[in-house]
C-alpha cells in the first residue's frame, strides 16, 4: 500500500473523498497523516475524526518559509509517504521543498489547466465568459498550478453562473477525479514522460 499524506488549509472535501475511497478499498493507499497551515479550519476535525494524525503548522509561527518547510518536512519524514496530495492547500511549496518529494506530489486546482491559474479560478472563469470550466489534477512543480497533467474534468458554465455556482458545480467533479487519480498513482500506473503523464486511459 502507498502512503498518503493528506495537505489542506481549508473545508477538506477533497481530503474526505480521498479518505472515504481509501476505507472503502477503491484505492491502494494509507492515509498517515494531515498537513494543515490554518488552525481552526475544518479539514483539522475532519482528520480527528478519521483517527489520523493531525500536523497543524501555522506559518506566522516561523520566521522564513524555510523554516516553515523544514518543519513540515521533519514532521511528516516518519511517515515514509510514497505521496503527498494537495487538497486545497492554499501554499506554494518550494522547489526546495518539492525536490524531497519528486514527482510525489500531486494537486488538484479548480480549473482546467492552463487556463486560470492561481487564486480564484472559478471567478477567473466566470468573468473571462468561458463556456466551459473543470478541474484538472496535476503533478506538482516548483511553478504554480503547472506540472504534468494527471486528469481533467469538464463542466458547463451558465450565463446564469456566479463565482459560488460555478465552484460547486467544478467541486462535484473534484472529488471523483481526485479519487481516480490517486487510485492510477496508487497502482503504479502512472508515468511521466517530460511534461506529460501516460497511463491515465482505460
Ligand atoms: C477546492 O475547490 C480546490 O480545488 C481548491 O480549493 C478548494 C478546496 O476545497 N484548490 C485551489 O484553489 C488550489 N489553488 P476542499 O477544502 O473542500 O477540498
Amino acid at each position: 500500500k502507498k502512503k498518503i499524506v493528506l495537505f489542506a488549509s481549508g473545508r477538506g472535501s477533497n481530503a474526505e473523498a480521498i479518505h472515504d475511497a481509501v476505507v472503502e478499498g477503491m484505492i491502494n493507499g494509507e492515509i498517515m497523516a494531515l498537513v494543515c497551515d490554518i488552525p481552526g479550519a475544518g479539514c483539522i476535525d475532519l482528520a480527528k475524526s478519521w483517527d489520523i494524525p493531525v500536523i497543524v503548522v501555522d506559518r506566522k509561527q516561523f520566521d522564513s518559509k524555510d523554516a516553515f518547510e523544514q518543519f513540515i518536512l521533519d514532521a511528516i519524514a516518519p511517515y515514509e509517504a510514497d505521496l503527498l496530495c494537495l487538497a486545497g492547500f492554499m501554499r506554494l511549496l518550494s522547489g526546495k521543498f518539492i525536490s524531497h518529494y519528486e514527482h510525489k506530489i500531486i494537486n488538484i486546482h479548480p480549473a482546467l489547466l492552463p487556463s486560470f491559474r492561481g487564486l480564484h479560478a472559478q471567478r477567473q472563469a466566470v468573468e473571462a465568459g468561458v463556456k466551459i470550466a473543470g478541474c484538472t489534477v496535476h503533478f506538482v512543480v516548483a511553478d504554480m498550478d503547472a506540472g504534468p497533467i494527471i486528469l481533467q474534468s469538464a463542466v458547463p458554465v451558465y450565463e446564469s453562473d456566479t463565482e459560488d455556482t460555478l465552484a460547486a458545480r467544478i467541486l462535484t467533479k473534484e472529488h471523483p477525479t481526485y479519487v481516480r487519480a490517486v487510485e492510477l498513482f496508487c497502482e503504479d500506473k502512472l508515468t511521466i514522460e517530460g511534461n506529460l503523464v501516460k497511463g491515465t486511459e482505460d
